[in-house]
């Protein structure tokens, strides 16, 4: 059932403008902050509806990351929610892949007869999924099976940056230069930043990975697909250099452009129960898992990559915002 339990007046001419029914309606409710909504009245496990899957990718674009509470997901049921949004990514580092479904990463600190079962550094600086790949993630579903706590506060929660408030307070000046700039990304940036730190258990990537994962240019400035506003495309894990400007100018550049980026006013924090689903928006938004947990206070996340073949596909665009 449906239960309204705050003014919720956004959707409700979104539903109305949908042709949906109050019962079968969603609610989504705003953080209040840059980023974040929470979803009620879903159940993930089961099949989506048509109506849901247009509901969400348009809270997915308004709010950036949303969150769906109280969830109890088995891998598949993971990977067919995740499935309705774009094709799943199968990490190249091909470590820490749930058995029987690759598609799945298990993100954990957890070790079990003397052996890690997850990765336990994963993204633990700021970054955005897959910019180094040639086709773009559009969105990550991250579904949370342990949460650390400390005196009852959880721990090891993700920070996001938002990139549509990012872009839109650039200054004038900086918009109209930058325009039609484009940006060099590469997986090993993050790969060995992390390898770097002290303890690290990544191995360094094979020369058969990096080829599988070369380099690749995006613009600096995309259009956002489902929004249709532009957003800063550039993040400090994976982009190495501007095209356009010689080294030095591009590195002074890209310092200035993570700086703004990062400030607090574009940053939400989500914080984790046991069962939360976390679906969010990766052409919007930059992310930092914070490792604020020790070895002994459990994490253990599951992960799941949707990628940007499908969402800048007319038909995909036409069954989401009509
Ligand atoms: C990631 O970057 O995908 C990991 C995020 C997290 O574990 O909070």
């Amino acid at each position: 059932m449906w239960c309204r339990t705050s003014p919720n007046i956004a959707y409700d001419a979104l539903r109305k403008a949908c042709g949906i029914k109050e019962k079968a309606v969603l609610q989504i409710i705003p953080t209040g902050e840059t980023l974040g909504a929470t979803v009620e009245g879903i159940d993930v496990a089961a099949p989506l509806a048509r109506e849901h899957f247009a509901l969400i990718v348009r809270a997915l674009g308004e709010h950036g990351v949303l969150r769906f509470p109280r969830q109890q997901l088995e891998a598949p049921q993971l990977k067919a929610f995740a499935a309705h949004f774009g094709s799943l990514e199968i990490n190249v580092a091909a470590a820490f892949q749930e058995a029987e479904h690759p598609e799945i990463m298990i993100l954990s600190n957890i070790v079990e007869n003397g052996r890690p079962i997850g990765a336990r550094d994963a993204g633990q600086d700021w970054h955005t999924d897959m910019s180094y790949s040639e086709t773009i993630a559009f969105a990550n579903a991250l579904y949370a099976l342990k949460v650390p706590r400390r005196d009852g506060r959880p721990l090891g929660g993700t920070e996001f940056a938002n990139m549509h408030a990012a872009y839109a307070e650039l200054s004038a000046e900086l918009k109209q230069r930058l325009d039609g700039m484009t940006v060099l990304h590469d997986f090993n940036k993050f790969w060995e930043m992390m390898r770097q730190r002290p303890g690290s258990w990544r191995p360094a990537l094979t020369e058969e990975q990096r080829n599988r994962k070369p380099p690749v240019s995006h613009p600096i400035f995309l259009t956002h697909p489902i929004t249709g506003r532009k957003v800063l495309y550039a993040n400090p894990g994976y982009a190495m250099r501007i095209n356009e400007l010689p080294q030095a100018e591009s590195d002074k550049m890209l310092d200035l452009l993570f700086e703004h980026q990062l400030q607090p006013r574009f940053r939400y924090v989500h914080r984790w129960s046991e069962g939360d689903l976390l679906f969010w928006d990766d052409i919007g938004t930059l992310h930092n898992a914070h490792a604020d947990y020790g070895p002994d206070e459990p994490r253990l996340i599951k992960r799941c990559q949707v990628m940007a073949d499908r969402v800048f596909e007319p038909a995909f665009l036409q069954g989401a915002l009509g």
